[in-house]
């Protein structure tokens, strides 16, 4: 699937306000983590903004990307705040440059997003964002290769099946190898419960990692 299609399944998503608004148990685990930070959560792939006002609600600073106009229209409509509105940000967030629109210390926010980009996009970010001086930790919640849907729908290659919408199952021990080049991985989960939702509860990925030069 292309990314065209890809945004467009996520437009007609959130212009039908499918998304759950319930702040995610993984914005919980992360809130927990970071007990009072003082830093800048990029939310990438923030969907309806479920996490971000959660975040927000509780004095975090916030940003949030993604690719679908829908979803970002419906987040500027939920905030009040104008300066809160313009860090919601209409973009790929493989392909955003943190350098130049994040200047404050920062953390990356992904659930349920690292699974949406390819390989060679994963490689590119990581490479990039390990450069950036000011960014702190790497929250990562995604679907694992151990996943029931890996393996439904259109194979493009061993991990990755486009049902309704494109997914690339992430392998824990490819993530870490390239995860650990430049940071240091502090927590590390693979497993069912993390996110059960009605009937469905997938095998997920849970990783928190730190910049190397960062003293923990
Ligand atoms: C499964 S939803 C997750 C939304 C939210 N993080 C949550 O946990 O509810 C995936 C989201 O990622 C967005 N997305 C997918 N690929 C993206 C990309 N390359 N850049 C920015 N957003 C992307 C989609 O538009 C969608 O909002």
């Amino acid at each position: 699937m292309s990314k065209k299609t890809n945004k467009d399944f996520w437009n007609v998503f959130y212009k039908n306000k499918l998304a759950v608004s319930k702040p995610s148990n993984f914005a919980v685990f992360v809130k927990e983590f970071l007990n009072n930070y003082s830093s800048t959560i990029v939310d990438v792939g923030c969907g309806n903004g479920r996490d971000l006002f959660y975040f927000k609600k509780n004095k975090f600073d916030i940003m949030g990307i993604d690719l679908s106009k829908n979803a970002v229209s419906l987040i500027k409509k939920g905030l009040k705040d104008t300066k809160d509105k313009k860090k919601i940000i209409h973009s790929d967030f493989a392909r955003f440059d943190y350098k130049k629109n994040v200047k404050k210390k920062f953390s990356i926010y992904s659930r349920f997003t690292w699974h949406t980009i390819n390989e060679r996009s994963e490689v590119a970010l990581l490479k990039k964002i390990s450069k950036i001086p000011n960014l702190e930790y790497i929250f990562i919640e995604t679907r694992s290769d151990k996943d029931e849907l890996c393996g439904v729908g259109k194979k493009i290659s061993k991990n990755e099946f486009v049902t309704d919408h494109y997914r690339r199952f992430i392998n824990k021990n490819n993530l870490v190898k390239k995860i650990k080049k430049s940071f240091k991985i502090i927590y590390l989960k693979e497993s069912k419960g993390f996110s059960k939702f009605k009937k469905e509860d997938p095998c997920l990925i849970r990783l928190i990692a730190i910049r190397k030069s960062i003293k923990t």
